[in-house]
Formats: structure tokens, C-alpha cells, sequence
């Protein structure tokens, strides 16, 4: 898979496509990833890619010139890229979004920055946005991040053993049952008993038994039309 990134801070992202699974995986050339600065696109005297805002009102917007040129750089190249822009604005960002866009060939993932980027670009070259949550960033960095990360660790092979993606939160509809590893006792604190059975069955129900526990206690809404009530019955 292939990953533009646009942004106006291509220096963000050198440690973190460097480091842990997702450096492995362009290491082992199973996403490419390029960084491209939309100030080179700018044709303006002093580079500039920011203007006021037609109408009044605080802050800058992104000039859809060098932002044209820049999407239009990698469409020329490869019409089919799926272009994703980063904003509040757009669908929350979830397991299941990510889960489709890693099966895109080529993603196009732009950076807004300031009071976001012109209309114009939108209705023409964009075709989704997406919001990591409901908050204000200060730019679309970290929403392109956490994106272009949690995409790579679904493409196969990324990931050493992909059972773990089967049984991780969201991917059933639940969160996850809790984790223990060694020792068996520590500071006094025990793993529950079930787990050190043996018993594969009895865990296994075990563990679907806590996911529902916590995914009732801590996020009710994911359990609706799962056949799940969102409270234990009598609560
Ligand atoms: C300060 S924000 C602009 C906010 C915009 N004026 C608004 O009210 O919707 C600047 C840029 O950060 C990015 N951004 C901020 N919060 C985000 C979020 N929750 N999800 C995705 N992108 C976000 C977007 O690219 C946005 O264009």
C-alpha cells in the first residue's frame, strides 16, 4: 500500500514512521509512505499557502492554490488515490474505517492547519473527511498518525502474529477482556485462576464474559443491536 501524506510539517513524522511496527513495515516494504511539504507548491513570492478569510472572522484559511497543485501532483500519477482529508468536521474515524481504507492501494491523507482548508478543494479534490474525535488540534498531523497507523498494523504481515487483530477491541464489537502476563502473583495480586487452567474452553468464556462486563460498563452504545442488553437485566 502506498500513503501520501500533504502536510506543512513533513518534519512531524520522521520519528514515528521510523519507530515500532510501522517503521517495520516500510522497512519490509509493506507500505510506502511519502511526506510531501505543500509549501513547494506554493507559487506565491514568499511561499506562502495561507490567506484571510473571505467574509471576516478570526484566523487564516488554507489557499487552495499550492493545495491543487500538491493533490493534483499525485493524482497525475495515480488518478484511483483515495484522498482523505483530516478535519472535525468529518466522520469520526473508527475500527471499521480503518479496516477499508487499508484495503485502498493508494491513500492521499492531507493536513489542514489555521481555520482549516478552502471549500473549494473539498468539493472538488477531497473525497472524505475524517475527524479523529470531537476535539480541536491545532493541525491535521497527528489525526494523519494516528490514521496511516492504525491502517498499516491491518495490512497483512505488518503485524508478527495477526490472532491478536482477530481478538482486539472493536474488532468483535466489544472491548477487549483484561490481559495478565507473569508472575502468576505479584505484590499479592493474583491472575484470576481460570487463566492458569488450562482449560481452553472455560477461558474462552471466561474472557467473552469480562468483554462484555466491561463494554456494558464503560461504552453501552457499542453492545445495541448486538442482541446484548446495554444493562445487566434488573439494573
Ligand atoms: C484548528 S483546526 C481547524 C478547525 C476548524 N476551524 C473547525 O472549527 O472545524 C486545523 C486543522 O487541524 C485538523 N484537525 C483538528 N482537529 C481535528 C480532528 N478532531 N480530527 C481530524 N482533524 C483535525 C484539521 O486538518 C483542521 O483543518
Amino acid at each position: 500500500m502506498k500513503i501520501d501524506i500533504l502536510t506543512l510539517f513533513p518534519e512531524m513524522f520522521d520519528a514515528v514512521l521510523k519507530s515500532s511496527i510501522l517503521g517495520k513495515a516500510i522497512e519490509k516494504g509493506i507500505l510506502r509512505v511519502g511526506v510531501i511539504n505543500i509549501r513547494d507548491f506554493s507559487k506565491d513570492r514568499h511561499r506562502r499557502v495561507d490567506d484571510y478569510p473571505y467574509g471576516g472572522g478570526a484566523g487564516m484559511v488554507m489557499m487552495p492554490q499550492p493545495l491543487y497543485d500538491a493533490i493534483k501532483s499525485v493524482k497525475d500519477k495515480s488518478p484511483d488515490a483515495r484522498v482523505v482529508l483530516t478535519s472535525p468536521r468529518g466522520k469520526p474515524f473508527d475500527q471499521e474505517k480503518a479496516r477499508l481504507l487499508s484495503k485502498e492501494p493508494h491513500l492521499v491523507i492531507v493536513c489542514g492547519h489555521y481555520e482549516g482548508i478552502d471549500q473549494r478543494i473539498i468539493d472538488t479534490m477531497v473525497d472524505e473527511e475524517i475527524s479523529i474525535g470531537d476535539y480541536i488540534l491545532t493541525g491535521g498531523e497527528l489525526p494523519a498518525m494516528v490514521i496511516v497507523d492504525a491502517v498499516a498494523r491491518l495490512l497483512p504481515g505488518a503485524i508478527g502474529s495477526p490472532r491478536s487483530l482477530e481478538q482486539e477491541s472493536f474488532t468483535n464489537g466489544l472491548l477487549e477482556y483484561p490481559q495478565y502476563t507473569r508472575p502468576a502473583d505479584f505484590l499479592g495480586m493474583k491472575v484470576p485462576e481460570v487463566l492458569l487452567s488450562g482449560n481452553h474452553k472455560r477461558i474462552e468464556e471466561w474472557r467473552r464474559r469480562k468483554a462484555v462486563e466491561i463494554t456494558r460498563r464503560i461504552r453501552p452504545d457499542l453492545l445495541a443491536g448486538k442482541g446484548l442488553e446495554p444493562e445487566e437485566p434488573g439494573h
